[in-house]
């Protein structure tokens, strides 16, 4: 390792000197050698995420596009040599305001506007969010970024700060549990733990689609100084296969198997330090033979197709809805709509690069520590993969920086394993955000056929529906996404005869599966689409088409469930209908579009909640469940029921998410944690709150442990009954939401009325709403990720196309409550729903404006889109596509 120069500088206040090496950026010499962990990696070394933002000579730089030896003589601040005292401002106004969720773009974001807030102007709502362009969030939707920045602010220049409402139960806006370590970068996330005589991971991707491995020769890699071990196929004692539902994803490719997507690993190295890791990583010498990817999924389902996994054939699943006779009902109505929608691949782009540390314990055990969305299968299929039982594997969750479907399959959890069982020593591995974004699964693109009829009064008669739907290499949950797209592939709505027929194909594109929405997204838009063709040839307006066909108590949802129960729809609709007829009048173009989705897997699954309350000697409570934080608040809403239930303060329980209890319930998945382990927690709080109605206090009863599990099997498969009853899905969630565009069709203003049962916490409920409402702003207008030969054509982050704060409308989030009685309190899951009608209402919106009635996402060729600076794949690259 050269080491190229010594340089000196200030770090927050003091004067350090250090080594320097070639190439090597400020942000790894901060995180790396001064362990500085606020500024955090997410794009590096892009310099477009602002994770990564320091103060260098009193001017904001991404740390990662600044290479260390510029800082010679300068003095750079973090957020750690920020004063006390203003520091716990920016904490307390990013906890008041709820602008913070999984919290890893947040410290970035808090140095920025410190600097922001620090200059004389103060600025209105428009200049804040141009001032935080060069920040992402994936999460929040910068609403309430835009809120904190207007308390600092004002706190600034002598304003009052609002107090924090550090307790309460049901119904309270209570801080988000660990906010404030959060804003400062105090929480660590996988990639800021250490351990002493921690190794350094990094992996080796396949750079085709498909090909078959000839040779995997790692002598070179092995023989460089500082490389602790090399695994590849060869080296896996137990499973090499996993998969949440098909076991058909090799943690590493072996030689003589074909590479089917371009993030294949083929080699994992660990090494004394990351720098060393990469190097040996690029010296694994691959031979490949290259074969011709499926790229298509209607090619790959035709008969002689290559087979793209061996252990499925390219029809990945089916799933058939038909009632009734479609033909005969369409012929029979009075009007008929038809057209083909297809939607786009897109990133989910979570802040957090995939990572996982390994620590071989004393004991024997492993200690996993992992940001996935269900650490039990984590530790199920790590075990599998390590050949050794399940108790050897002890899993913890960190709670992660977004993840929202992405972080469902494994990503590196299992390689990092190995390399820490070879070597016997802790092993950190990180993913860079390219590795990242060609490894974990996709949204599905999907095309859409659709035909549906209404009578002359515009009451919906028939739909007949194919999805097809691009899967790529691996099953992940790709076979559940159509089948959950087909059975809401007619909306909100009535339909008394359907027949829908979709198909998950496998390709050699990035694999797809989970991404918030799964699959509903989707078909959401070309139904909305239909909706409003209807409704044009009927002469009603967009509200009153779905007012008449909205689904109500008593109707018969698209899988055949008929609904008993907290159907919400008509109140979402009531709840925008001035504003809807209002914008109208003052001749904005608008659109409308409502939405349902599930909450819990249902289908058939047996689903469990479950919870442990564990009194300490130190007067908390340790509150145990299965479920992952990935920014959604779950550890908030858990603490809440269990305050409700027990009337002790929220503070008291401290949540946790490890394998120290049997706890495994699945998936962090289809708007549920709150619904599931939420009655866990009620089912073991119920316990907890009789004995302390007996007389104990809380030291009477340390030790004592109380269990909450609660069971639902009740729901049906598609095209099956239990004890003659169709029930798919326990709970559902509903939306309508307005979209008003300007005089010069850009986005102006979002209205999104929203059943959510019962809000535990209103404040972080409006949160996760405006955060999917930016999604699928995104979603319409910019987002994609274009494949050429199965490789994303471009890694950038902008060009990738999420929205920054500038490009947000005003979001007026409505909540409207119809409780659900199978939820804890009459809580149903808000996870998802938020995106689901926003791309239907955009497009309605843009029709109203220019005429158009686009059928393809993302609709870039609009007005409104082509306002917004993100998403612009040069052509360059654009050239390159099929
Ligand atoms: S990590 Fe530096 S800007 Fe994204
Ligand atoms: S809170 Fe901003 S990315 Fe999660």
């Amino acid at each position: 390792m050269t080491v190229l120069d010594t340089i000196t500088f200030q770090l927050n206040g003091e004067r350090k000197q250090a080594e320097v090496h070639p190439g090597q950026s400020l942000l790894e010499l901060l995180r790396e050698t001064f362990r500085i962990t606020s500024p955090k990696d997410a794009c590096s070394p892009q310099g477009q995420c602002g994770c990564c933002l320091v103060l260098v000579d009193g001017r904001p730089k991404t740390s990662c596009s600044v290479p260390a030896d510029k800082v010679e003589g300068k003095a750079v601040l973090t957020l750690e040599g920020v004063p006390e005292a203003e520091r716990q401002l920016y904490a307390r106004a990013f906890q008041v305001a709820a602008g913070l969720q999984c919290g890893f773009c947040t410290p970035g974001l808090t140095l920025r506007i410190k600097w922001l807030t620090d200059q004389e102007k103060i600025l209105t709502r428009d200049e804040i969010a141009k001032g935080l362009d060069g920040h992402l969030c994936r999460c929040t939707g910068y609403v309430k970024i835009v809120d904190a920045v207007e308390l600092i602010q004002s706190a600034k220049r002598g304003g009052a700060m609002p107090e924090l409402v550090e307790d309460g139960g049901v119904g309270a806006r209570l801080v988000r549990y660990q906010g404030g370590e959060l804003t400062l970068g105090d929480r660590p996330f996988v990639a800021d733990l250490h351990v002493p005589g921690m190794l350094h991971g990094a992996v080796v991707l396949s750079p085709h689609a498909r090909a078959r491995v000839i040779r995997v020769d790692t002598a070179r890699a092995r023989a460089l100084p500082g490389v602790a071990a090399v695994a590849t196929a060869r080296d896996v004692p137990g499973d090499r296969w996993v998969g949440l539902i098909y076991k058909d994803w090799p943690v590493f490719v072996a030689e003589g198997e074909e590479v089917r997507a371009v993030g294949d690993v083929l080699a994992a190295v660990a090494a004394e330090n990351p720098r060393i890791a990469r190097e040996a990583a690029g010296l694994v010498e691959v031979e490949y033979e290259i074969l011709p990817p499926v790229l298509d999924p209607a090619e790959s389902i035709r008969p002689g197709a290559p087979r793209v996994n061996p252990k499925h054939d390219n029809v990945l699943s089916t799933t058939r809805i038909h009632r009734g006779d479609v033909e005969k009902a369409l012929a029979a109505s009075a009007h008929v709509v038809a057209g083909t929608w297809a939607t786009q691949r897109i990133e989910h782009l979570f802040l957090e690069p995939e990572a996982a540390l390994a620590v071989p314990l004393p004991d024997g055990r492993l200690h996993l520590h992992t940001q996935g969305q269900g650490i039990f299968d984590d530790r199920r299929q790590v075990a599998s993969v390590l050949g050794e039982p399940e108790e050897k594997v002890f899993a913890e969750l960190v709670p992660n920086g977004g993840a929202f479907g992405g972080k469902e399959d494994m990503s590196i959890q299992a390689q990092t394993a190995l390399l820490a069982r070879m070597t016997g020593r802790p092993v950190r591995l990180v993913l860079t955000r390219e590795q990242s974004i060609r490894m974990h699964p996709k949204r599905h693109p999907i095309t859409m056929k659709y035909t549906v009829g209404c009578d002359a009064e515009g009451r919906l008669t028939a739909a007949k529906i194919d999805l097809l739907g691009d899967s790529g290499a691996y099953a992940s949950v790709g076979g559940k996404v159509l089948e959950r797209a087909a059975g809401h592939a007619c909306g909100p709505y009535r339909v008394p005869v359907v027949q829908i027929d979709a198909i998950a194909a496998y390709t050699n594109n990035p694999p797809c599966g989970a991404m918030r929405g799964f699959g509903v997204n989707q078909t959401s838009f070309a139904m909305e689409g239909c909706i409003d063709l209807l409704a044009a040839k009927v002469g009603l307006d967009g509200w009153e088409m779905r007012f008449r066909n909205g689904l109500r108590v008593g109707d018969t949802f698209t899988t055949g469930q008929v609904l008993e129960k907290s159907v919400g729809l008509e109140k979402t609709l009531l709840a925008v209908k001035d504003a809807y007829y209002e914008a109208r009048a003052r001749g904005r173009a608008v659109g409308i579009a409502c939405g349902v989705k599930n909450s819990g897997i249902g289908n058939g699954a047996i689903e469990q909640g479950k919870c442990r309350l564990v009194v300490e000697a130190n007067g908390t409570v340790g509150l145990y469940a299965g479920f992952t934080e990935m920014g959604q608040g779950l550890l908030t809403i858990l603490t809440q029921c269990a305050a409700e239930v027990t009337g002790l303060p929220s503070r008291t329980f401290v949540p946790r998410i490890d394998s120290r209890f049997e706890l495994g319930a699945g998936q962090t998945t289809g708007s549920r944690a709150t619904l599931l382990a939420g009655r866990g927690a009620v089912a073991a709080a119920t316990k907890l709150r009789a004995d302390l109605d007996r007389g104990s206090s809380l030291a009477d009863l340390a030790g004592r442990e109380y269990a909450g599990e609660i069971v639902i099997d009740d729901t049906t498969a598609p095209g099956q009954t239990k004890k003659g009853k169709v029930k798919t899905h326990t709970s559902f969630g509903w939306a309508t939401q307005v979209v008003v565009l300007d005089g010069k069709g850009v986005l102006e203003r979002v209205i999104a009325a929203h059943d959510v049962g019962r809000a535990i916490n209103p404040q972080q409920c409006e949160a996760q709403i405006e955060g999917s409402v930016h999604m699928g702003l995104g979603y319409a207008l910019t987002e994609e990720l274009p494949c050429k030969d199965g490789m994303p054509v471009t890694f950038r982050i902008r060009d990738i196309g999420v929205l920054r704060a500038q490009h947000m409308p005003a979001v007026e989030v409505l909540l409207v409550e119809d409780p659900e009685p199978e939820g804890p309190f009459g809580a149903k899951g808000v996870g998802e729903i938020g995106l689901v009608p926003t791309a239907g209402a955009v497009a309605a919106a843009l029709q109203a404006f220019d005429g158009v009635r686009r059928m393809r996402l993302p609709m870039k060729d609009s007005p409104a889109a082509r306002a917004i600076n993100v998403g612009r794949i040069p052509d360059s690259d654009r050239e390159r596509w099929h």
